[in-house]
Parts: C-alpha cells; sequence; structure tokens
C-alpha cells in the first residue's frame, strides 16, 4: 500500500480550496495549461511521467496483450498525485448517489460532472497526455477521451455500506470503437477484491481466473468488452473508492444505443438528473450526443 509522504497529503479542506480557486478552462486543459489553481497540486504530466519512465514498458506492454488486454499494477501512482485523489474521495463524499440493483450491484457513485465541478485535478489527470501516451504505448490503439456527455468518463466508486458490490459483469462499450477502462485505487479500507476472468473472448486460450485487492495508487487497465470481472461485498465498517477513467477509439455512438446507455446510467450509476439534465442541456445547444 503507498502511503503518502506526511507533507504531501492534501487535507479534504485544502482539496476544498484548490477545487475552488481552479479556473474553468482547468478542466479542459492540459498539465501544460498555466497550473495557477493551486500549489498543491501536481503537475499530473510530470508526476505520470516521472513513474512511467523508471517501468519496463515493453515488457508491460507484453503481458497487457498476453492476458488478452488486461494489465495490474500494485503501485502506479506518484503519492502526491494519490494523496490529492485521497482528499477528492473524502471531499466528494456529499455528493455521493446511491443506487441498488436487486441482485447485481449496490454502492455509490460521483460522475464527471460533479468532478468537474469540484475536483478539476481529477479532470485534469484523465486529460494528462502522458497518461494517454501510455495507454496507448500498452494498447497499440490511437485512444480518445470520451465524448462530454458521458458521466463514466471519469467518475468515483464508493462501497462504503455492508454489501455494496458489484456482480460479474463486462464494462460494455455503447461505443462504435472500443473502449478501454482504466481503474485506479484511491481509498481502500475493505476486504472488497476485483475478481476476474481473462480470455472469456479469446476461444484460443482457456479461461484463467485472478484477484486482486487494489491498494491506493494501484492500477487495473483493462479492454471493457474482454474482461469478465466483480468487485466482492464490503463487510461492516468498510471503505473502498476507485476512480475510473474511460477511453474510447471511436466516440460515435449509435442513437439507439445511447437511449440503452443514458437508462443504464440513470438506473444502476448516477441517477436521472445527473444523466439527462446533462443530455437536454447539450441537445438544447445542439450538440451532437
Ligand atoms: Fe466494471
Amino acid at each position: 500500500m503507498s502511503v503518502p509522504a506526511e507533507e504531501n497529503v492534501i487535507t479534504p479542506n485544502s482539496m476544498d480550496t484548490a477545487a475552488g480557486l481552479a479556473p474553468a478552462s482547468a478542466v479542459s486543459g492540459t498539465a501544460s495549461a498555466p497550473a495557477s489553481h493551486s500549489n498543491a497540486a501536481p503537475d499530473p504530466d510530470r508526476a505520470v511521467a516521472s513513474r512511467v519512465r523508471t517501468f519496463d514498458n515493453a515488457q508491460l506492454r507484453k503481458d497487457f496483450d498476453d492476458q488478452s488486454a488486461f494489465l495490474y499494477l500494485e503501485d502506479f501512482l506518484a503519492p502526491e498525485v494519490t494523496a490529492q485523489l485521497v482528499a477528492a474521495a473524502r471531499a466528494l463524499l456529499p455528493e455521493v448517489n446511491r443506487n441498488y440493483l436487486p441482485g447485481h450491484k449496490q454502492g455509490g457513485s460521483v460522475s464527471r460532472h460533479t468532478i468537474d465541478r469540484l475536483a478539476p485535478f481529477i479532470a485534469q489527470l484523465y486529460r494528462s497526455k502522458e497518461l494517454i501516451g501510455w495507454l496507448e504505448h500498452l494498447t497499440g490503439d490511437k485512444l480518445l477521451l470520451s465524448p462530454a456527455d458521458d458521466p463514466h468518463a471519469y467518475a468515483l466508486y464508493y462501497y462504503t455500506k455492508p454489501g455494496d458490490h458489484i456482480g460479474w459483469h463486462y464494462d460494455t462499450s455503447y461505443y462504435d470503437g472500443r473502449r478501454y477502462t482504466l481503474l485506479l485505487g484511491v481509498i481502500d479500507e475493505s476486504s472488497c477484491r476485483l475478481d476476474y476472468e481473462l480470455h472469456t473472448r479469446n476461444p484460443e486460450k482457456a479461461d484463467e481466473r485472478g484477484s486482486v485487492q487494489i491498494p491506493p495508487g494501484g492500477l487495473v487497465f483493462f479492454d471493457g468488452d474482454k474482461l469478465r470481472h466483480r468487485i466482492t461485498p464490503a463487510l461492516d465498517n468498510e471503505m473502498r473508492v476507485s476512480l475510473t477513467f474511460e477511453y474510447v477509439t471511436d466516440p460515435n455512438m449509435r442513437p439507439w444505443r445511447r437511449v440503452i446507455s443514458n437508462f443504464k446510467d440513470a438506473i444502476a450509476y448516477f441517477g436521472f438528473r445527473q444523466v439527462f439534465s446533462q443530455f437536454a442541456r447539450r441537445n438544447a445547444k445542439g450538440e451532437g450526443v
């Protein structure tokens, strides 16, 4: 478990301050934009570069390919980045939208729309050119940001009550191309595990089961249509928070898939107000969805 150095720990209060002072442009900017919002917030590009240059990236690319588009790294993020995410996750607890789908999932989530308002550092990290470039190296694909109206583009998932979990599923892409999920461990004071099955869509390889507990700063990266996975139920007094980033190879989506995707997001994750208010606002502005 990577514990941030004491001098780098950002408290929820200082995170609020950092978020409050961030210019709106920081949300859509990259790390090369003026970092005027806070001295406490690390430069995402520099922080990512400092880590990935220490890896054997040729081997990681081979591992990703050998595991049918799946990779787990126990220690990925720079400690100062993890500290920012932990502070943001705690500060956003009042914003969590709780959901319950009998027999399949129970938990909470905070969508990218709320993150844009209250935790722009996460949006900057999502757009880090260093991060995207490294993921492109792993996949061999040109990766694009998810469209602005996709609440999953970057989102926090909370397991804070007994029984919070999600059953076996794929992160199905409703887009025309592939969709990759980058899952970052943020808080793990829990017994929850990510159980997974590799190769289920690869007829040339036997299925292979695995299970990991993702510490803060750890990473799981996979093609959502290829990895069957679940999160096991939380017990009493446990707390787990993960952050996911979604990248696509083609941001187009057929209209009927859009309808299915929006209803799924509203019911299973973020609530109708979050999903459909953004949808209506974009239609009113004549933007594509
Ligand atoms: Fe998933």
